[in-house]
């Protein structure tokens, strides 16, 4: 089994990759909305929270666990490799592949404070982006609106508008926050076709895939079970904006 968590409802961009890379593999998504959003939080919350994430997710029975979380990788990756008994896989935004794509060399990277004030971003764009003109949004409120199921609407679609305003050169922008591609149709409207849009989501379930050879996971039946530390009812009507349809969601206490 593949446990995938994150800080609420954007790690399930991640489980759709997994679930078309990896059909059989059955499937646990934690949303630990009682926390969300990890973004703004200090690192050491972060981290614990992480930590606690993914330490139920192996009680549950997770062979492998997925943090599908730029946020809590950037805080917590290095903790959860040497404190769980299992392979741990993490993301960072693409910065890579962005610079790669560039035309014009200005790439922007959307994604939370935490992320964006990390020493591992930080090491990113040192390594793969010294060369590029790099801008980073921090986009709090994209969370929120996506946490409320808010994919498509007036408000959204101006807080978009609001953030690219403000980057009107970038040739590619980073989905640096696994909330952010649901808003990828309304975020390429916005910024114009010329603009190239990266997000990680397909490279972290190929990553999971080669993980889970390595490891000889059994194939599964394609089973996903979602769990949430927030309020199962507040949350469903989002859920199934996110994901598509809607599925059980079942609360779970995770101090
Ligand atoms: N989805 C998360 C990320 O990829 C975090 C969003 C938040 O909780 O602030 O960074």
């Amino acid at each position: 089994m593949i446990g995938i968590f994150d800080s609420g409802l954007g790690g399930l961009t991640v489980t759709r990759a997994i679930r078309n890379r990896l059909p059989t593999a059955d499937l646990i998504y934690l949303a630990d909305s009682a926390y969300c959003p990890y973004g703004p939080r200090p690192a050491a919350e972060v981290r614990s929270r992480a930590l606690a994430c993914g330490r139920w997710l192996v009680e549950q029975g997770a062979q492998i666990v997925v943090v599908a979380c730029n946020t809590a990788t950037a805080a917590a990756i290095e903790l959860l490799r040497s404190e769980l008994p299992v392979a741990v896989v993490g993301m960072e935004p693409g910065v890579k592949p962005a610079v790669a794509a560039s035309r014009r060399g200005k790439v922007a990277v959307m994604a939370t404070s935490g992320t964006l004030a990390s020493d591992r971003f930080r090491a990113l764009v040192n390594a793969y982006a010294a060369d590029v003109e790099v801008y980073t949004l921090a986009c709090p409120d994209l969370v929120t609106q996506v946490e409320n199921g808010a994919l498509d609407d007036d408000q959204t679609r101006a807080l978009i508008a609001d953030y690219l305003a403000t980057i009107p050169d970038a040739d590619v922008i980073v989905l640096g926050c696994t909330h952010f591609p649901p808003l990828t149709p309304l975020i390429s409207a916005c910024a114009g076709p010329k603009v190239t849009i990266i997000d990680t989501g397909p490279a972290v379930a190929a990553q999971t895939a080669r993980v889970a050879e390595r490891i000889g996971l059994p194939n599964g039946s394609g089973t996903l079970r979602c769990y949430t530390t927030g309020d199962p009812q507040q949350i469903a009507p989002a859920l199934a904006n996110v994901w598509g349809e809607a599925l059980p969601l079942t609360r779970v206490n995770i101090p």
